[in-house]
């Protein structure tokens, strides 16, 4: 197989569904604007040197459907020639989007890939618009959809992860955003242009463009203002606004060259894919992916926990991000698993989640001069995906 290197991986600032800044701006503008970022910071290279772009979404119906992987690199200016699809594997699109625009390099079936993900949970709602279980099936297997905060409660219970615990996890995660914001670590973020309609005096609507800089919803509380909050999904359970991912809007982008199209264009290889992996496990526990995936790829690239400089497990809840810490045996380890906080400060924006760790896992590798750098999920359906990355 051929080397796939990465030569850039960045992200718009995540903000929060229906009440953050980008709740007027459609995604197609987001993924288009930091595809087009992700080029334009590339020295070296230009549009027309791409030939592919695959793009992660949870939910691709509506203003994210009709293959936004095609409509937004058009949107971008790419030439005609770039080709686009879409990639669903709920929370992991992202990085599946990723894993298959470096597999396509490596096979030699493309030079020069972009993977990349989206999600604009204020247009599209988890779930999708017109959510349609399948009658028969659904009546016999109703874990399949039940839920994700339901089955949060149910890791919670079953491997006893106390309340307590969950909503240190989240204060943590809030504080090591806000610290990270606050000293401008978070060096994959580009700025972002967001829209907003503004009433004009003659009753019409101006769409008016404006910047966001920051992820918008950190918000800093000790372990004690978080115990006060009510639990959200069963009336005596333990996962609450506090210690649940936020439901986000956000898109990613990261470019992959083969070594030749690297050697002949000047690029500069920041970074390569070792290996992505992926496991199903029980649904009504689908947080659970992580315990299992991350193993498995150690396992495939013959690394050992110890030698992973950096991981970005995505905290869809606490109960099971903190679940998965302890099974795999790195609780002693903190100093390394989401430095900067994770989704319960800065969100989860499902199909764009992947590819934006992607980008904060190499940043966050550099900030500590660090070598290997895991990122890993859990899905919706009972699934764990992880991936190993290399810097350069
Ligand atoms: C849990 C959930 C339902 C909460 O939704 P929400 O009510 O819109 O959440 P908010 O962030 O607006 O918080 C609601 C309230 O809780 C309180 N709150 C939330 N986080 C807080 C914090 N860190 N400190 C103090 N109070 C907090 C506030 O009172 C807040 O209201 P306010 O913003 O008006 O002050 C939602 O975030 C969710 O569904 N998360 C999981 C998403 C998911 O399943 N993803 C897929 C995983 S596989």
């Amino acid at each position: 197989m051929r080397e796939a290197y990465i030569v850039q991986s960045v992200r718009t600032p995540g903000c929060k569904q229906k009440k953050g800044q980008f709740k007027e701006t459609r995604p197609e503008e987001l993924l288009s604007f930091i595809m087009k970022s992700a080029v334009e910071r590339t020295q070296g290279l230009k549009p027309e040197h791409l030939e592919d772009v695959m793009c992660g979404c949870a939910f691709p119906e509506a203003e994210q459907g009709l293959n936004i992987g095609r409509v937004a690199n058009q949107m971008a200016g790419f030439p005609e020639k770039v080709s686009g699809a879409t990639v669903n594997r709920f929370c992991a699109s992202g990085l599946e989007a990723i894993a298959l625009a470096s597999a396509r390099v490596q096979m030699g079936w493309s030079d020069l890939t972009l993977g990349a993900g989206v999600e604009s949970m204020t247009f599209v709602p988890m779930g999708g618009n017109i959510p349609r279980p399948h009658p028969e099936y659904s009546r016999t297997n109703a874990e399949m959809y039940v839920s994700m905060g339901v089955t949060a409660e149910n890791v919670a219970n079953r491997y006893n992860v106390s309340r307590e615990d969950q909503d240190k996890f989240g204060a943590e995660s809030q504080a090591k955003a806000a610290r990270a914001r606050d000293n401008g670590l978070f060096k994959e973020i580009v700025p972002t242009p967001a829209y907003k309609y503004v009433k004009q005096d003659n009753g019409t609507y101006k769409k008016e463009e404006f910047t966001v800089s920051h992820d918008d919803g950190i918000r800093q509380s000790t372990p004690e203002q978080l115990g006060k909050l009510r639990p959200v999904f069963a009336a005596d359970g333990s996962v609450t606004a506090g210690n649940s991912s936020q439901t986000t809007d956000g898109a990613a982008a990261t470019i992959i060259a083969s070594k030749e199209k690297c050697d002949e264009l000047g690029l500069k290889p920041v970074a390569r894919l070792v290996g992505y992996t992926t496991v199903g496990c029980k649904s009504d526990e689908m947080g659970v992916g992580p315990r299992y995936a991350i193993p498995k790829i150690l396992e495939q690239t013959g690394l050992a926990k110890e030698d992973i400089d950096i991981y970005e497990i995505n905290e869809a809840f606490a109960s099971q991000a903190l679940y998965s810490i302890r099974e795999i045996g790195i609780a002693d380890m903190m100093d390394r698993i989401n430095i900067h906080g994770g989704a319960i400060a800065l969100g989860h924006p499902l199909g764009c989640t992947g590819a934006k760790l992607t980008a904060t896992c190499l940043a966050n590798l550099e900030e500590v001069g660090g070598k290997y750098g895991i990122v890993s999920m859990c899905m919706g359906g009972g699934m764990g995906a992880a991936a190993v990355f290399e810097r350069i």
